[in-house]
């Protein structure tokens, strides 16, 4: 089911929030309120960011900006998830019925649908923009679009910070 032509309004308005944030952390948190907002699917939009953490520990998609619920997954290993299949293989994951999916982390009991973006540095993955939705199929062509916009503003962004 598509999301119509808010998309492409969104899109544009992506584009002056990146050049106006004043940090990488800001155009986070203004983008996931902005997608939350104006997006009538996306009931959950948060980034995990990898932390590499010290050699004896397993790296981590860690939290950061969020809108909506509060989740039970605040840190999430590479091999679990639809979140840790996306960083790991730095392919963005789309599925259109979470219930079928056996990788699935159970966020919400109304989530039915979900996207996960790797967003890359340097050629890397460093993170990831993860959306929930509480409808079936909620992601078609022109949200995959989107979502790959905003994580790769954000990728251009921590690449020219470095933070
Ligand atoms: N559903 C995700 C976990 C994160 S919550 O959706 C916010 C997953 O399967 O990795």
């Amino acid at each position: 089911m598509s999301s119509g032509p808010e998309a492409v309004d969104v899109k544009r308005e992506l584009t002056t929030l990146a050049s106006q944030a004043k940090s990488a952390q800001e155009l986070m948190s203004l983008m996931v309120k902005l997608l939350h907002d104006r997006m009538l699917k996306y009931n959950w939009v948060g980034f995990y960011m990898l932390e590499q953490g010290p050699p004896s520990q397993p790296p981590m998609l860690v939290l950061g900006a969020f809108e909506g619920a509060m989740t039970p997954h605040t840190r999430i290993p590479l091999h679990q998830g639809i979140c840790g299949a996306a960083a790991s293989t730095g392919k963005t994951v789309v599925v259109d019925d979470v219930s079928k999916d056996p990788r699935y982390l159970a966020c919400s009991l109304e989530t039915k649908s979900e996207i996960v973006v790797p967003i890359f540095v340097g050629g890397k993955v460093k993170g990831e923009l993860d959306i929930d939705s509480h409808f079936l199929a909620a992601f078609a062509k022109e949200d995959r679009d989107l979502v790959e916009y905003c994580a790769n503003l954000v990728g251009k962004r921590l690449e020219q910070s470095k933070t």
